[in-house]
């Protein structure tokens, strides 16, 4: 439970309300962390949020998030030193050579760039199609991605901006029919979870499910997801759409 103190390198607004914060940690985590994990990241004197690894490297993190409300707000703000405990939640162990297509949505796109880190290292490819509200909220390939590339990178916007007008699925839907890959993995909010379900039932995808998490490593219930006898901290945050349908629509 104890915290390692970290220095914030830079913060950086990539877009509009969606900020990268960079930081290098004090001492050695000890473990390579796989993607999907996240840290809790304690802001001192405000509290304590749930961040997805959206990069690490020989111990800098970058961590990728929209603000919402007072721990996010205050992140965004941060400047000298603040603690992280973490690794925690059940990473993506990825398999030599496969093929995976990420979906995400908004700030759902957070933990892709780790992902696509480690999968290069296995030989794996990632093809990552992004689905966004407005032009405001893209990112570019080159600024989202630093050092890495997936095999490919489609941006949907709903308000047309792009090639890709819709949202992410229906994108999804009509531009990547056609192609085959290993594994699918939808990463967003709740709604493009459960539309993704819906829609890609006959594969059944993974989903990264997001519920309020306190402790980080099983002990006080916070984060269970109801109906399923799961506790996201301890074997989440990815699940099979078959696992997570009725939390999705019930939870
Ligand atoms: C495992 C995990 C990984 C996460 N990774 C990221 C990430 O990489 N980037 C990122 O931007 N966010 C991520 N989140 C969500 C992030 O932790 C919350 O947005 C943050 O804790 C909100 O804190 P706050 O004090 O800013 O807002 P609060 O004041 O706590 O909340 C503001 C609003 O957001 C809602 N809210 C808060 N937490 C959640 C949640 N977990 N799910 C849905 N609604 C919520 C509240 O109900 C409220 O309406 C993750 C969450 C989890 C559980
Ligand atoms: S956050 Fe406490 S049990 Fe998961």
């Amino acid at each position: 439970m104890s915290f390692r103190s970290a220095k914030v390198v830079s913060v950086e607004e990539l877009s509009e309300g969606i900020y990268r914060m960079k930081l290098k940690l004090m001492d050695d985590l000890g473990v390579e962390p796989q993607p999907f994990q996240f840290f809790m990241v304690w802001v001192p004197r405000v509290k304590e949020v749930p961040m997805s690894i959206s990069d690490y490297v020989d111990g800098s993190l970058a961590i990728l998030f929209r603000v919402r409300g007072r721990g996010t707000e205050a992140l965004s703000k941060a400047r000298g030193f603040i603690g992280v405990r973490g690794p925690y939640g059940r990473g993506l162990s990825i398999r030599r050579g496969e093929r995976m297509l990420v979906i995400a949505g908004g700030v759902g796109i957070a933990p892709v760039p780790y992902l696509v880190r480690t999968a290069l290292r296995t030989r794996s490819s990632v093809d990552v199609l992004w689905g966004v509200r407005k032009a405001c909220e893209v990112i570019d390939g080159g600024k989202l991605f630093q050092g890495v590339k997936p095999s490919s990178f489609y941006v949907a916007t709903e308000d047309c901006s792009t090639d890709y007008c819709g949202t992410a699925i229906e994108v999804a839907l009509k531009a990547l029919g056609s192609g085959s890959w290993d594994r699918v993995i939808l990463v967003g909010p709740r709604e493009m979870l459960r539309e993704g379900c819906r829609r890609f039932m006959d594969i059944d995808p993974l989903v990264a499910l997001e519920s309020i998490v306190k402790c980080g490593i099983g002990l006080c219930g916070t984060c269970s997801l109801k109906p399923m006898p799961k506790l996201l901290c301890m074997d989440g945050p990815l699940y099979k759409c078959s696992q997570a349908v009725d939390y999705l629509e019930y939870g």
